[in-house]
């Protein structure tokens, strides 16, 4: 039972749920109690913080307890609250895509900075909205870089795969939400396998002019040191690329040679220990233009590539 008898005022509250969730070791636990009771007011930051003595309904106050009991045991934030920001946008989130990172930005910013040296290469302005650009999203999850893609070049369209039927429908309903899903196909596919056909024809492969990817590269073996937020909640398919977790990176290479137009690029995001697996993959009859990124935490987070 919940203890409403002195106050239901909104700092008081606040005050309980970040308690609760320091004492059972949440990380982020202010952040998280914070927005786990704005999502219940359906108030933003300012409201919360300009409002501290507002009393608060019992069957919010409620609601608010039990999210935190949920906190607590391990659900993460954002399947609690249903949302997560990337790249500036809102994305529904649940337990069938993977929650977006912000690692996952770097990969997008190598993206747009290959494009606009391909702009300025060919003596266009640097700044182009994507006509005729044809761009694939492999492992799309919840859509996150397709779509952040699709807002930042308006003409261009895409293609995003997916393994899994549910996070395809998750992506599909994002789509819908930014207003971008009349410029991206949805497609359940093993990698680009499902691209061959009825898409392409041996004579006419479907090809693009950029792959982007951040496919599951965590380790089977490193399962037990993940924390719990993720390894119990995340699906297995969105973090796990094998026993090493490096074992997709492979297939996707050689598969992404097939489908991308001469001069087309490939950007990968990478595991923390990927790279020196992955790089000796780009062989150099194929690709040229090899460049790997870090991301905030100096941890070599993307790697990109030119197809010759
Ligand atoms: C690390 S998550 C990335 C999700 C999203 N692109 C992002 O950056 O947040 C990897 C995604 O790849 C999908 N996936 C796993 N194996 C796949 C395969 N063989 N072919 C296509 N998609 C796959 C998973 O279902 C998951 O949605």
């Amino acid at each position: 039972m919940i203890e409403l008898s002195l106050d239901n005022f909104v700092r008081s509250l606040l005050k309980r749920g970040i308690a609760q969730l320091r004492e059972a070791d949440v990380p982020s636990f202010t952040l998280a109690a914070e927005l786990l009771l704005l999502h219940i007011l359906g108030r933003n930051r300012t409201w919360l913080y300009a409002h501290p003595e507002e009393i608060i309904a019992d069957a919010d106050t409620q609601r608010f307890f039990d999210l935190i009991a949920r906190r607590a045991a391990g659900e993460p934030t954002q399947h609690l609250t249903g949302k997560q920001e990337f790249w500036g946008l809102e994305f529904e989130v649940n337990p069938d895509v993977l929650i977006p990172r912000p690692e996952t930005e770097h990969l997008i910013e190598v993206a747009l900075d290959r494009l606009a040296l391909r702009e300025l290469r060919a003596g266009r302005p640097q700044k182009s909205a994507g006509e005729g650009l044809q761009i694939a999203d492999i492992g799309t999850g919840s859509g996150c870089i397709a779509i952040a893609l699709a807002q930042e070049l308006p003409s261009a369209t895409f293609v995003a795969t997916d393994i899994s039927p549910a996070a395809l429908a998750v992506a599909h309903r994002n789509a819908q939400r930014h207003a971008v899903a009349d410029r991206i196909r949805f497609l359940e596919s093993n990698l680009l396998s499902a691209l061959r056909s009825p898409l392409a024809t041996r004579h006419s492969p479907l090809s693009f002019n950029l792959i982007a990817s951040n496919p599951p590269y965590i380790g089977r073996r490193e399962a037990p040191s993940l924390p719990r937020e993720v390894r119990d909640h995340e699906p297995a398919a969105a973090l796990f690329g094998g026993e090493e977790g490096y074992e997709l990176y492979a297939n996707l290479i050689s598969q992404s040679a097939q489908h991308l137009k001469p001069g087309g690029m490939l950007v990968l995001e990478l595991g923390h220990n990927s790279l020196p697996a992955v790089q000796p993959l780009l062989d150099a009859a194929n690709w040229i233009n090899v460049g790997v990124t870090n991301d905030l935490a100096g941890i070599q987070r993307v790697l990109a590539a030119e197809r010759l």
